[in-house]
């Protein structure tokens, strides 16, 4: 692939590799427009600037993601808003959005977090009532279903993040998805500086694009997505068989109808009925060379940029306070084997 793109005298600026890739996205996501990026930040920015919010408006989104999602808000020229999540799902709620919703709200981001997906019909319902836009940050829900519907189907637009930590990865990148494929000419804009042609620049747009490399990468990796799926959703069950009848251990929330991504593996750990804290678990774990990840602690409301800002719910307490001292995303891809499977039970259900 190396010499063919040496060959195509093509190093970047949509190239072949660049073309070819983006229409399998759009195949594999059945969404009219599907637009690479050279990350998944980059493509948020540009979802975001899209919409042509009124400047300075309120964008309502959950403060469990990561910080990427409320930083994209901000280099808008937008004020983010958090809204708590649902206990069982840990996506946005949206009675504690519309708990949030004042006149300056302008929008509305759902984060699909570990690739559980959100509940899109009472978002919409929420946001339809109000005239707002949703964007989905989808950075952990490539590949997911709901009903049999790829999740790019559902909102204003989705964003997914290729990075390498993600299943689907071209090392680095992203894509901007939208059910409208008058939107492509928009993003083609905004992801290219704005140029038109050589004399003319059109819009306020950015580089957001793809080298040909990452995109070699991408179509490399495409056709491995699947076996790695497989092997994910039998480690899932394999977690499921071994840490389900431990009290104060709550695994992840199964959807019905909801074709998971298996990005991420996370379960909720109670102190109180566990008898130890997620913080014990992550350390023993760490202490045998087992790497877990507090997914998403610190939440974005405890980052300086956001500390001064409370998360509005309808629940006395945000919920999403008490889960960040309790989620923990166990060790999830084909790597995981029964040695390392036996040190997480052990750990799991050590007296
Ligand atoms: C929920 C979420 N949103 C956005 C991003 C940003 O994506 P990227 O790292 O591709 O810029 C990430 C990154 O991992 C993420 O987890």
């Amino acid at each position: 692939m190396l010499d063919e793109i040496w060959d195509s005298k093509m190093l970047t600026n949509n190239g072949p590799m660049h073309q070819k890739l983006e229409a399998e996205m759009e195949a594999y996501l059945q969404a009219p427009t599907a637009m690479l990026f050279n990350n998944g930040t980059i493509a948020l920015l540009t979802a975001l600037k899209m919409l042509d919010l009124e400047p300075g408006s309120e964008v309502i989104t959950t403060p469990l993601t990561f910080a990427a999602t409320a930083h994209a808000i901000v280099w808008n020229g937008l004020k983010p808003v958090f809204a708590d999540v649902s206990p069982d799902t840990l996506t946005l709620d949206p009675a504690s959005v519309a708990h949030a919703i004042t006149s300056k709200t302008s929008a509305i981001i759902g984060v699909h977090v570990y690739g559980t997906i959100c509940d899109v019909e009472g978002l919409q319902r929420v946001a339809d009532e109000h005239g707002l836009p949703i964007i989905y940050d989808a950075a952990h829900a490539f590949g997911a279903t709901l009903g049999g519907i790829p999740v790019a189907k559902f909102g204003r637009a989705s964003v997914f993040s290729f990075h390498a930590t993600k299943l689907f990865n071209t090392f680095e990148g992203g894509l901007i998805a939208t059910p409208d494929a008058e939107d492509r000419e928009r993003i083609y804009f905004l992801r290219n500086f704005g140029i038109l042609n050589e004399e003319e620049v059109v819009e306020v747009g950015i580089n957001g694009k793809v080298n040909e490399l990452q995109a070699a990468i991408g179509l490399l990796n495409l056709p491995l997505v699947e076996n790695e799926r497989i092997q994910r959703r039998r480690l899932r069950e394999i977690y499921c068989e071994a840490l389900g009848d431990l009290p104060g251990v709550r695994l992840p929330v199964v959807q019905d109808n909801v074709e998971n991504s298996e990005q991420y593996f996370p379960v909720v750990i109670n102190p109180q009925r566990f008898g130890r804290t997620r913080d014990d678990v992550y350390n023993a774990l760490k202490e045998r060379q087992i790497f877990s990840r507090k997914y998403f602690h610190p939440i974005c409301t405890d980052f300086e940029p956001y500390r001064h800002m409370s998360i509005i719910s309808h629940r006395n307490r945000p919920f999403a306070e008490e889960v960040k001292s309790q989620v923990l995303c166990l060790p999830f891809h084909s790597g995981v084997d029964d040695t390392d499977l036996a040190d997480i039970s052990a750990v799991f259900h050590a007296k």
